[in-house]
């Protein structure tokens, strides 16, 4: 069970506070279900380095994992760097970025160069960085195909995706706080 944002959604953009008092409630309870048996893994999401810090240093374990958005051209490698080095496990929601990725000219042309599809070139990305990854689909196709990511990226290609402009727009999803939107 995971704590889905460190803000109330609907104060996701739109707020400074970072909600230290009530992250600390909240990771209370979880801890408590988890010694309890109740809840077998406890962790968080969307949380930054300022939010970790806040459970880090004032809380009684640590979070397992910390779910975060990153796909090719959104990538918080300083925010995953800190998390792994606490031995924070991080996990990268919307690897194909809710789908957009696959419009993206550098990483089609890149799949094709690897003969994958677009979209396991995104997890594979993902893979290497040293997260676990979920992505999702409702067609048993796409379910199949994005488990086979068993190639390997070389080095200077992992850094142009690094260096992939970020995606601005996720169309329909974009009013989404996750994706920079506001509710
Ligand atoms: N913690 C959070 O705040 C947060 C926020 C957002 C999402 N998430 C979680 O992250 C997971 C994934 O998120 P997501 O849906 O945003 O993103 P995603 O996995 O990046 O993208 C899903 C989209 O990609 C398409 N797709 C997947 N595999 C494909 C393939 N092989 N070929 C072509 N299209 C493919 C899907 O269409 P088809 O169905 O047609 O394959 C769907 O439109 C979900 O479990 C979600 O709950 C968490």
């Amino acid at each position: 069970m995971i704590i889905h944002s460190p803000q109330p959604w609907d104060k996701v953009n739109q707020s400074e506070d970072r909600y230290f008092e009530g992250n600390l409630e909240a990771w209370r309870a979880l801890t408590d279900a988890n010694k309890a048996g109740k809840i077998r893994a406890i962790g968080v999401s969307n949380f930054l380095q300022e939010d970790i810090d806040n459970l880090l240093q004032n809380a009684e374990v640590k979070p397992m994992v910390n779910q975060v958005l990153c796909h090719i051209s959104n990538i918080p490698l300083e925010l995953i760097r800190y998390c792994q080095s606490q031995g924070i496990v991080m996990e990268a929601y919307s690897p194909i970025a809710h789908g957009v990725a696959l419009k993206n000219l550098v990483i089609t042309d890149m799949a094709e160069k690897y003969g994958v599809t677009p979209a396991q070139l995104c997890i594979r990305y993902d893979i290497q960085l040293g997260m676990i990854v979920l992505p999702k689909t409702a067609n048993p196709e796409h379910m199949k195909s994005n488990a086979e990511v068993d190639f390997t990226i070389s080095d200077a290609d992992m850094d142009i995706l690094k260096n992939v402009p970020k995606i601005q727009d996720y169309g329909a999803a974009g009013f989404f706080p996750v994706y920079g939107g506001k509710l």
